[in-house]
């Protein structure tokens, strides 16, 4: 079984054919990233009118790649939430028309149980791909780090989950994003972050790690704040100094060592909260996704802490795409009916 997965949830343009949910045959993104960095963040009247401009290439791409013709697709999966409205609307609609004019069921796809279900790709014919060797087993934990989320769920099976935690404030991608602007670093911060941490001491200083009142929510706002309060105190000026004129007071040193203890109360966050789920759900599987997933040291530590190890897969599956979205939809399309395609909307605000 072949389907063709939309995601037009953020800033990534993003269409792929998977076979059987586990055969990756094509995977096409455009991101519109280099006009947002012009701005340090995503602009969504930029991200809609991007979309607009690239789906329909990105879709004939992803089905030229595969070898496909629209016979050979069985189904449409795309991302309906959650995410930036006018983003997703873009996806939804085209997706809807598509499967009206093409005749084919329509699976509608929570972005972020996407993100996890990356994991389930471990074969491809396409080159350049680090895939998974063993498909994730169930009961499986989940860890999302993305730029809009941060959770960890406790899957019983395909779709029977349960949202164990999440941030109660920002995500831990956009408090990478955060440290980066203050660091006078390029957006998207987390590769930029990361990157420059190498150079850096992680113990040059002391950052806070926040409690939250429920053992497996995240919070990462403090952080953020104590990295603003440091770097103004690095440089001798109050708490009312402008953040978007620190870089330039910075020196390299500090603006390194800044990067690399920040990076590692982050990820040691979201370890630490991975190891005690993990020590109480005992899952035969641990799978992680998101773009956060990318990151060196988060995939460094886990290794080290996980006795049993963790299942995450190429980084270019990690950020935004729609293989992901097409193998979540292979696997719905077993166990829901699909949507309607005169009426599917979108959930800028949707949940696990
Ligand atoms: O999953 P994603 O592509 O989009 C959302 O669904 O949000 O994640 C984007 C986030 C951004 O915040 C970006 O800074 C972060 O993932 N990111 C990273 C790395 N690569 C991307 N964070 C840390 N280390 C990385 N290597
Ligand atoms: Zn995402």
């Amino acid at each position: 079984m072949r389907i063709l997965g939309i995601e037009t949830s953020c800033d990534e343009t993003a269409a792929a054919v998977v076979e059987d949910g586990r055969h990756l045959l094509s995977n096409e993104v455009v991101s519109s990233m280099d006009l947002h960095a012009l701005f340090g963040g995503i602009v969504p009247e930029i991200a809609a009118r991007s979309h607009i401009e690239v789906i329909n290439p990105v879709i004939e791409k992803a089905l030229k790649t595969a070898d496909c013709n629209w016979h050979d697709i069985d189904g449409i999966a795309v991302t309906y939430g959650a995410g930036l409205n006018g983003s997703l609307l873009i996806g939804v609609l085209t997706a809807r028309t598509l499967a009206l004019v093409k005749n084919k069921p329509l699976y509608a796809i929570n972005h972020m149980e996407g993100h996890l279900y990356a994991n389930f790709i471990t074969s491809t014919s396409l080159s350049n791909y680090l895939l998974p060797d063993n498909t994730p087993k169930f009961p499986m934990l989940g860890l999302i780090v993305s730029g809009g989320h941060t959770q960890l769920v406790f899957f019983k099976d395909h779709k029977n989950y349960q949202l164990l935690g999440q941030t109660t404030d920002d995500a831990i991608g956009e408090a990478f994003d955060k440290v980066a602007k203050i660091l006078g670093l390029p957006y998207p911060g987390g590769p930029s972050v990361s990157r420059l941490a190498e150079k850096g001491d992680p113990n040059a200083y002391k950052l806070p790690i926040a409690k939250t009142q429920k053992e497996f929510d995240f919070s990462f706002s403090g952080l953020k704040t104590a990295v603003l309060r440091l770097a103004q105190h690095e440089i001798g000026e109050s708490y009312d100094f402008p953040s978007k004129l620190l870089s330039e007071r910075l020196n390299e040193s500090q603006k390194a060592n800044i990067a690399a203890s920040f990076q590692r109360v982050a990820i040691d966050t979201v370890v630490k909260k991975t190891l005690a789920a993990n020590n109480r759900f005992n899952p035969k599987s641990i799978v992680i996704g998101g773009g956060v997933a990318s990151d060196s040291l988060l995939r460094s530590r886990l290794s080290e802490e996980l006795p049993h190890g963790f299942i995450t897969t190429d980084r270019k599956l990690c950020t935004d795409n729609g293989a992901m979205i097409a193998t979540l939809g292979f696997y719905q399309s077993k166990f829901s009916k699909p949507s309607n395609p005169y009426t599917l909307g979108t959930f800028p605000n949707l949940s696990m």
